[in-house]
């Protein structure tokens, strides 16, 4: 079977979904991989890395394409990019949707479109599971991204001039970008506080040596799967005020709170952000999908109030190379899971928990996946 590893095109995405490693591992497997040339340039693998490791590199993406069962991507294609894509070809990419400009495309080229963002969060699918990867490297980057933008120190420092106290660092949402947020912050010597809506994160959150800040939520927060729900507007109102208290004394807050098939819910409003310290920064990590503070451009950096308020997009990209190293290994695991060794081909089984969760084409049949 042959897998092509494409250059991505959307702006701004510096990653590739193989490098030299796990295209190793896929030729062990009995693949043949076709590299467009170029494709991991971005990200810090060269060409001759990718031919060492086994893969053929073509100079152009008709010839990585030609006759290819599998196209391994990060970001979805473009319509243009989708109608090169083989008829009946296996794609494996990040924000595949039905009922999207590209499902037609889909349907009529008998697409298998697998989302790789759609994984279900068990165990078996772990080493599968791309929102973990990223959203490590979103929580990490954001802190660092929340640091350059304040003038000031993070750690504490004792000097023959006196005293520097350390600075305050507010995480909204303590999911996987959170904990790491959380953590990176403590390891550069803040003081950090942490808020979830799901009560089961208190303890996570003060393993790392942060704060929990308390908020008496009488709801039933979190659904069955582990994630977050829509809290009632009473919840939100106290979850609010909580936060605008805590606001007032924080240096840089780090946003990263989602609820899936939502908005981002609105945690910092404009009135809260009028209340911070001049100089203060907010680091909206869920900028892409709306925003947690109010004033939050997506994309943009602004001064609100005295307050800089940064909605980095695909934060991600901006450490392309462990970015690649991190996808790419959940690109493999995923792609082993579902190649048929002794046939050399893809094999989709729709009673498979883990495919059915990320199928949202297959044989010109759009599968709308589950919210
Ligand atoms: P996410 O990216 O969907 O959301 C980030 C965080 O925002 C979550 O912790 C969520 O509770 C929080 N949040 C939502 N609404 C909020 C609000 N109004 N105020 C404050 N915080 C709010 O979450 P992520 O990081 O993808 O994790 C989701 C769940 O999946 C968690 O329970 C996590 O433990 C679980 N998980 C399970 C894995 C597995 O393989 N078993 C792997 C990774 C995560």
């Amino acid at each position: 079977m042959k897998a092509a590893v494409l250059k991505e095109l959307a702006e701004g995405e510096r990653r590739v979904a193989a490098v030299p490693a796990t295209v190793e591992k896929m030729v062990k497997a009995g693949m043949e991989v076709c590299l467009e040339s170029e494709a991991g340039l971005a990200s810090g693998f060269q060409d001759g890395e990718y031919r060492e490791a086994g893969a053929r590199v073509e100079p152009s993406r008709d010839g990585a394409l030609d006759g290819a069962a599998a196209v391994l991507k990060v970001q979805k294609p473009s319509g243009d990019e989708l109608d090169r894509i083989p008829e009946g070809c296996a794609l494996i990419a990040y924000g595949l949707r039905a009922g999207t400009d590209l499902s037609q495309k889909l349907r009529d080229r008998r697409i298998t479109a697998l989302s790789l963002d759609l994984l279900p969060r068990i165990a078996r699918a772990q080493s599968m599971d791309v929102l973990s990867s990223m959203a490590n490297i979103a929580g990490y980057k954001g802190v660092l991204l929340g640091a350059g933008a304040l003038g000031k120190f993070f750690p504490m420092l004792m000097t023959a001039a006196g005293t520097v106290l350390p600075a305050r660092v507010l995480v909204l949402g303590a999911g996987v970008a959170g904990l790491q947020a959380i953590a990176t912050a403590r390891r550069l010597g803040a003081v950090v506080t942490g808020f979830d809506v799901r009560p089961v994160v208190k303890e996570q959150v003060e393993s790392l040596g942060a704060r929990f800040l308390a908020v008496a939520i009488e709801e039933q927060a979190e659904d069955a799967k582990g994630y977050a729900k829509e809290v009632s507007a009473d919840t939100a109102r106290r979850q609010r005020e909580a936060i605008a208290q805590e606001l007032r004394t924080t240096d840089v807050c780090i946003t990263t709170a989602l609820v899936p098939g939502k908005r981002a819910p609105l945690l910092v409003t404009a009135e809260m952000v009028k209340g911070m310290r001049m100089g203060s920064v907010v680091v909206d990590l869920a900028a892409e999908q709306g925003g947690n503070c109010e004033l939050t451009e997506p994309g943009k950096d602004l001064v609100k109030h005295g307050v800089t308020i940064l909605g980095p997009l695909n934060v991600v990209s901006a450490m392309a190379y462990q970015a690649s190293q991190l996808y790419s290994r959940n690109v493999l695991n995923f792609l082993l899971h579902i190649f048929d060794k002794q046939r050399g081909a893809i094999a989709v089984d729709r009673d498979d928990e883990i495919v059915k969760a990320c199928l949202i084409a297959h044989q010109g049949e759009l599968l709308q996946p589950p919210p």
